[in-house]
This record gives structure tokens, sequence and C-alpha cells, in this order.
């Protein structure tokens, strides 16, 4: 397996979060997006957090996908306060040398790091304050995933409460809480920043860059290497091939041992055979993409349909909406049937549908939005249009 340590990027960003340059934002929060699986989560945990640890960074990393059952905002108070327990256990040591009333941090100590968050607990606000004061160091939260916490009341409260921490804690001399948040989908990742009642107003989504050339060349060095006969490594080809498979290492790492397999038995060159198995790989996406719309209901595809259509100015319920159902039906479709179409979409596993907090609904996906643009434009949609027409089984 190739872990491809991306440390230039990781120290790009560490003196922009700390406020070190004279340009950007970043210390007022980074919102970075990027396509499912091009390895957004392995660079936070295994580049970022490593390279601000380095500059004497408290780091606190939290996935909101990571258990999705469970509440955002619990999942983030409880990373705060697994965070805050062992700072807690210092100041207890010290109190017990210094003298508790010597010390300063004592009223910390009553904190119950279980109950962050909760009615008769510490405040998000107050729970990081007291992770940077006994910590003595900056604090930085990276949470990934961040849109999963548009999807609950308590969530979107506890966005609110992250930005009041930063306002409270970060004055103009010193940054003590840096803030960065992920997502996979860019329009998700806006509603945290686009409107001037979300938490983040004002910020900007930067794309996450993919991995480069670099890695490209990584990869040829580790091929020539084990496989000699193979140098040099025709690396504008791999770089075609990688931006093909939509710049995904795993699929791509995938795709490369398929090719240099003994068993593959291509004629080409192993640099032409990736090529086309990784374009080969980019249709079998587009393939069930195909197979999961054509599995829907009727009512469910036109639904989905109109969601793809409208992106961010879908509305499921307005009369218009009801007309586009109805005619591509050729039936009546009423508010209910809508809503029950919608909320299968959302339940089925994996969803199809994200559904937030204050009601708003888009794709889970947003490749899809790639997937039916580039049908549109090829004039190949619907998949199979006669298969639209009538409710079907519903
Ligand atoms: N720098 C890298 N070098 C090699 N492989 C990598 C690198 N970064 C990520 N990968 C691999 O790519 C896959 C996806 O990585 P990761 O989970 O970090 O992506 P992601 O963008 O967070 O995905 P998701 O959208 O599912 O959250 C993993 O199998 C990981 O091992
Ligand atoms: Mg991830």
């Amino acid at each position: 397996m190739i872990s491809f340590p991306r440390t230039d990027l990781a120290q790009q960003m560490v003196p922009a979060l700390m406020g070190r340059t004279l340009f950007g934002d970043a210390h007022n929060g980074l919102f970075l997006s990027g396509p499912r699986r091009t390895g957004k989560s392995t660079f936070l945990q295994s580049d970022l957090k490593p390279a601000l640890e380095a500059e004497g960074v408290v780091v606190v990393y939290t996935d909101l996908w990571g258990d999705t059952g469970r509440d955002p905002a619990t999942v983030i108070a409880d990373a705060i306060g697994r965070a805050l327990q062992p700072q807690l256990g210092v100041v207890a040591r010290t109190a017990k040398r210094a003298g508790l009333d010597k010390l300063s941090l004592a009223g910390w100590l009553q904190v119950d790091t279980s109950k962050i968050g909760r009615l008769d607990g510490l405040t998000l606000v107050d729970a990081l304050r007291a992770l940077h004061e006994t910590a003595g160091k900056p604090i930085a939260l990276i949470v990934d995933e961040a849109q999963h916490a548009l999807t609950s009341e308590r969530g979107e409260a506890a966005m609110t409460s992250l930005k009041s921490a930063r306002d409270q804690l970060n004055s103009r001399d010193a940054v003590n809480l840096m803030l960065v948040m992920s997502g996979s989908d860019r329009d998700k990742l806006m509603r945290l920043v686009n409107s001037s009642a979300a938490p983040f107003f004002g910020s900007q989504v930067q794309r996450m860059p993919p991995l480069g050339a670099d890695f490209i060349a990584y990869v040829a060095s580790v091929i020539e290497a084990q496989r000699p006969s193979l140098a040099p490594v025709d690396q504008a080809t791999l770089q075609h091939a990688f931006e093909a498979i939509g710049h995904r290492p795993q699929l791509f790492m995938t795709v490369l041992g398929e090719v240099l397999s003994p068993f593959f038995g291509a004629k080409e060159s192993f640099e032409h055979a990736l090529l086309g198995a990784s374009a080969e790989r980019l249709r079998k996406d587009a393939d069930q993409m195909e197979s999961d719309f054509l599995g829907l209901k009727p009512i469910e595809q036109v639904v989905l349909w109109r969601m793809l259509e409208q992106g961010s100015r879908f509305r499921p319920f307005d009369a218009e909406a009801l007309r586009f159902y109805g005619e591509l039906l050729a039936q009546p479709v009423s508010l209910s049937m809508a809503q029950r179409a919608l909320e299968s979409l959302r339940q089925r596993t994996p969803a199809l549908v994200w559904k937030s907090a204050r009601g708003e609904y888009a794709v889970q996906d947003s490749a899809m939005h790639r997937w039916f643009e580039e049908r549109r434009k090829s004039g190949t949609w619907p998949p199979i249009p006669h298969q639209v027409l009538g409710l079907g089984d519903d």
C-alpha cells in the first residue's frame, strides 16, 4: 500500500491558519471541499494534524460521518471532551503539588467532560476555552464532513457556538482557535457560509487541491524500483489516467495493480492499458448511477430528476415542481406523494438525498450532478424515457 505524504500542502496551510500570512482569511476558518475518495480525510489526519502539532497546536479531529447515528453536536462535544480530559489530569497533578488555592486553573477541575454541550454541562465555547487555557496552547478543531452538522438543529447550533468561540478566543494579535471544516460537497458546505443567517457568513469555501504531479512522480519511482524493466515510466500518461479516474488514489492504485498483474496480458504498454482501464472504471461509475436511477419508482425518478436539474434552487413542493412531476408521469402528483417519494430517497441505503434541519434537500453524492449534466449534454437523458411514464407499482 502506498501512502504519499502531502507535507508541502500542509506547510502552506499552517501559517495561514495561524494568522501568520499577510493575506487570506484562513485564520477565521478554513473551508475545504473536494470530491469523494480524493484523500481529504487522510490529508487532514496524516498531514495537517501533525504539521499543526509540530507548531505547538493542540489538534482535535472529528468526523461527523464517523457515526451518523449520533447527533453531530454530540460528536463535536465528545471530541472536545476527549481532548480536554488528559489536560484536566495534568492540571489536577499540578494542583496537588502547588496547592489548589494557588492554581489559577483550578476552576476548570470541576468540569465533567462527558456533559459538554448539554444543559447541565459546559457550553462548547467554555469547553474550548478550558482546553486552550489548561493546555496553554492554541487549539485547532478539524471537523470532517462538516455539512452533516446542518442535518440537525443541535448541529446547526453547535456550528454557531464554534463561530462564537472563535470570535471570543481570537484577538488581533493571537489566533487561539483555528477551525478547519471539510466536506465532499461544495454546495452543502456553502450553506455554512453563504447566507447572512449562516454560521460562518462571509467565509469562502475553497477547493481542496487533488493529489498532483508529485504523487504521480512518486508512484512512477516505486514502479521503477520494483519493476526495473518498466523504466522509464511515462508519467504524463499516468497523470492522464489519474485524472480520468477522478483523482481517486485508492481506485487508481487498484487499477494499477490490475494492469501490472502478470495475468493481465496486455499487448500495449502498461501505461496505455492503465489509461484504458481508468476510463472503463469511470464508465462503470456511470453505469452504477444509471442502474440506481432506473431501480427507483417512477415518482422517485422524477423528483430526483427535478433535484438534479434545479440544484440549490430545488423546491420540492411548489406548484411548478408538482406540475413538473405530473407532466412527466402523465398524471397528477399530490404534495403527499412527492413527500413520500423524497422520504424514501432519503431512507435508502446508501441514501440518495440529503435533508438539512431547515428542510432543504440536495442529492447526497454531488457526482450525480456531473453524471446528469453529461447525459444532458450528450442527449441521453433520461436513461430510458419510456420507463418514466406511468406511476408503476407505487
Ligand atoms: N496521500 C495519499 N497517498 C496514497 N493513498 C491515499 C492518499 N490519500 C488518500 N489515499 C487513499 O484514498 C482513499 C480515500 O482517502 P480518504 O478517505 O482520505 O478520502 P476522502 O476524500 O476523505 O473520502 P470520503 O469522501 O469517502 O470521505 C483511501 O483508501 C486512502 O488510503
Ligand atoms: Mg473523508
